[in-house]
């Protein structure tokens, strides 16, 4: 073996190190943003409190205008999302269809069954 097969072999082993580093970099960086989700808010918070806190308050129990106490509701979220999408019978709720995608409107009856409700 002579002098720059050897060095070639040496430059070899230093790349496949540095790359087998970097991807082990990449790797933990995948692992962190996996843990995300646990600690991001509800996907509906946000637009229950844009839309909808004005009148049942950010803890479900304002009752502006005769709003129902959410924290009450027999509703289960399938039941809500109907009311959410068209509007209430009494006309004083808004309906969101123009405003809340299908998903969004899903994931504000979600939050409210989770995290509004007792
Ligand atoms: C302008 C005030 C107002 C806003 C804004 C509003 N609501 Fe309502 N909501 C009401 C009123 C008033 C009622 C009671 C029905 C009626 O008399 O019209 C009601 C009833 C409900 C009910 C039925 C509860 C039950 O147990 O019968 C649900 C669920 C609900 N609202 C969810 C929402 C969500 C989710 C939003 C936001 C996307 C929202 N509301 C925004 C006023 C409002």
């Amino acid at each position: 073996m002579g002098y720059m097969d050897h060095h070639q072999l040496n430059f070899m082993k230093k790349s496949l190190i540095i790359l087998a580093a970097f991807g082990f970099i990449l790797v933990s960086c995948g692992g962190n943003e996996n843990a995300e989700p646990a600690t991001t808010a509800h996907a509906g918070k946000e637009n229950y409190d844009k839309q909808c806190a004005r009148c049942h308050g950010s803890n479900g129990k304002m009752g502006l205008s005769g709003a129902k106490d959410l924290t009450d509701s027999k509703l289960t979220p399938a039941e809500m999302i109907p009311i959410i999408t068209n509007g209430s019978s009494g006309g004083i709720m808004p309906a969101y269809k123009d405003v809340l995608s299908e998903s969004q409107i899903a994931e504000v009856a979600d939050y409210i069954e989770k995290h509004i409700k007792n």
